[in-house]
């Protein structure tokens, strides 16, 4: 959307979480609250994003980076008003202001853009998102007047009881015009029973100056859920998963048990794949189409091709191609590239290394510091030995090498193409093209010794 900036409200300490972090960098399913917001204002095409920090705000700036937003600083919390009075060079007058809250994090893109699509139909100066709510306590009340029209917000603690019995409230959200937000900041006091500067306090500022303030009044209220404590972090984690889950199933990826299978929120997943139980995905992880993913898998940020099966096996940072079969009990760490029709299998790790096509690594073997070509036969429990106890060193396996069982592959070395390496050798030195390295000591046998001893 044109012409639209959001201001994020993330200053508050939330003492409630009893936490050595700010709150609002308490995260859900891998991501930080913050950060859920500032995504949804930029998806909704909000040209500009200003964070106002406060409480720990240093942390709450590297948490986010530099870059993606702008920063305003509130040093003292003296209420949401005088909050987005610290952003007050950010509003601009010609353009629409969005506010939002780093710890209300289930707010949508979709939602945020039917509030600015209505504000914009009627003209408003400013327009409030309300929801209608059984237990209206602790929030803003949305009083009209008898003829349904807006007439003023009051806060909880400032209500006369028959407006503590009113169910509209003020979800915090708003539309404002830039211009309108701007003035209507220089005249809010902190004359009140909190003693504070009321962010609110502003729409009756605004009507009495002629323009219209209206409250669009919404139906989810999931989405307007702030988190103050741990409890209400859990309760939102699991808003996000089911919504989450329901995007991909209704993607047409099918999860067997919802309740447990944890995705982040920037997991691709492709069609006909299906997740079993106990599965976590996690990062900016890219799944195919046509996989089977666990029982009991652990996948973060890695990239898998079509028709993968992932089993009970951990992954991360890396690349797993079309049709390769992972585990179970597999460990893939970060930097590794594993090629298609690729067979790791029970008890295998591989670290920072290329595997290429169709090569197997079936059983009980680690593969470090490595590149493989393709069609390798890695025989049960062998391992690259790619450290010296100062430093790594590389090994290479050219195409169609086989790998005898329990091999050691004493790092830097190359197994020429095609060469074959005995079972139990440790190999040291340089394997030749289509040669056979035999590296133990040969077998010997003692004559009667058992009847002697
Ligand atoms: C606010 C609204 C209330 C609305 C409710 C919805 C006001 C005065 N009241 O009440 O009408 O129903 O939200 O949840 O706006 N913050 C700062 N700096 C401050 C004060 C607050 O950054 O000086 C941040 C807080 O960290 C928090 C958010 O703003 O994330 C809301 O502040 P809070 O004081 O909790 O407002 P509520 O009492 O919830
Ligand atoms: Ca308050």
């Amino acid at each position: 959307m044109d012409n639209l900036k959001a201001i994020i409200l993330a200053g508050g300490e939330g003492t409630r979480m009893k936490s050595k972090m700010p709150k609002v960098l308490h995260k859900i399913l891998n991501k930080t609250m913050v950060d859920y917001v500032i995504d949804v204002a930029l998806k909704c095409g909000c040209e500009d994003v200003c964070t106002v920090i406060g409480h720990k705000g240093d942390m709450v700036r590297e948490s986010i980076g530099e870059g993606r937003v702008k920063f305003a600083i509130q040093k003292e919390q003296l209420g949401t008003g005088h909050a987005v009075m610290q952003a007050d060079d950010f509003i601009d007058e010609n353009k629409d202001i969005i506010i939002l809250y780093g710890d209300t994090p289930l707010i949508t893109a979709e939602t945020i853009e039917k509030l600015v699509t209505f504000h914009r139909d009627n003209g408003n100066g400013c327009t409030i998102v309300s929801a209608i709510v059984d237990d209206p306590t602790g929030y803003g009340h949305i009083i009209r007047n008898a003829g349904g029209s807006f007439k003023k917000n009051v806060e909880h603690k400032d209500a006369t009881d028959d407006e503590k019995n009113i169910k509209e409230i003020n979800t915090g959200i708003y539309c404002f015009n830039g211009a309108k937000l701007k003035d209507a900041l220089k005249n809010i006091t902190n004359d009140n029973s909190q003693g504070e500067y009321y962010l609110p306090d502003t729409l009756e500022i605004i009507l009495s100056k002629g323009s219209s303030v209206d409250a669009m009044v919404v139906d989810d209220v999931t989405e307007f859920f702030g988190v103050n404590s741990r409890v209400q972090l859990a309760e939102a984690t699991e808003i996000m998963k089911k919504r989450i889950n329901r995007k991909h199933m209704e993607n047409g990826v099918t999860i067997v048990d919802p309740s447990n299978t944890y995705i982040d929120s920037d997991v691709t997943i492709g069609c006909d794949t299906i997740i079993y139980p106990n599965s976590v995905i996690e990062g900016n992880t890219v799944i195919g189409e046509d996989c089977k993913i666990g029982p009991s898998a652990r996948i973060t940020n890695m990239v898998i091709g079509d028709e993968v099966k992932f089993q009970a096996s951990t992954g991360m940072d890396s690349k797993v191609g079309n049709r390769t079969t992972v585990g179970p009990y597999a460990y893939i760490r970060p930097n590794s590239v594993v090629g298609e029709d690729v067979k790791v299998g029970d008890f295998v790790e591989i670290k920072n290394s290329n595997i290429g096509n169709g090569t197997k690594i079936s059983h009980l073997t680690y593969v470090g510091d490595t590149d493989c070509g393709e069609r390798i036969n890695f025989g049960c429990g062998t391992v690259t030995v790619n450290y010296d106890g100062k430093n790594k060193f590389r090994t290479v396996i050219e195409d169609d090498v086989f790998i005898g069982c329990n091999a050691n592959l004493v790092a830097p070395v190359t197994l020429k193409k095609g060469s074959y390496v005995a079972a139990g050798s440790t190999i040291t030195k340089d394997v030749p093209e289509d040669v056979l390295a035999v590296a133990r000591a040969r077998q010997q046998i003692i004559e009667g010794w058992t009847k002697k001893k």
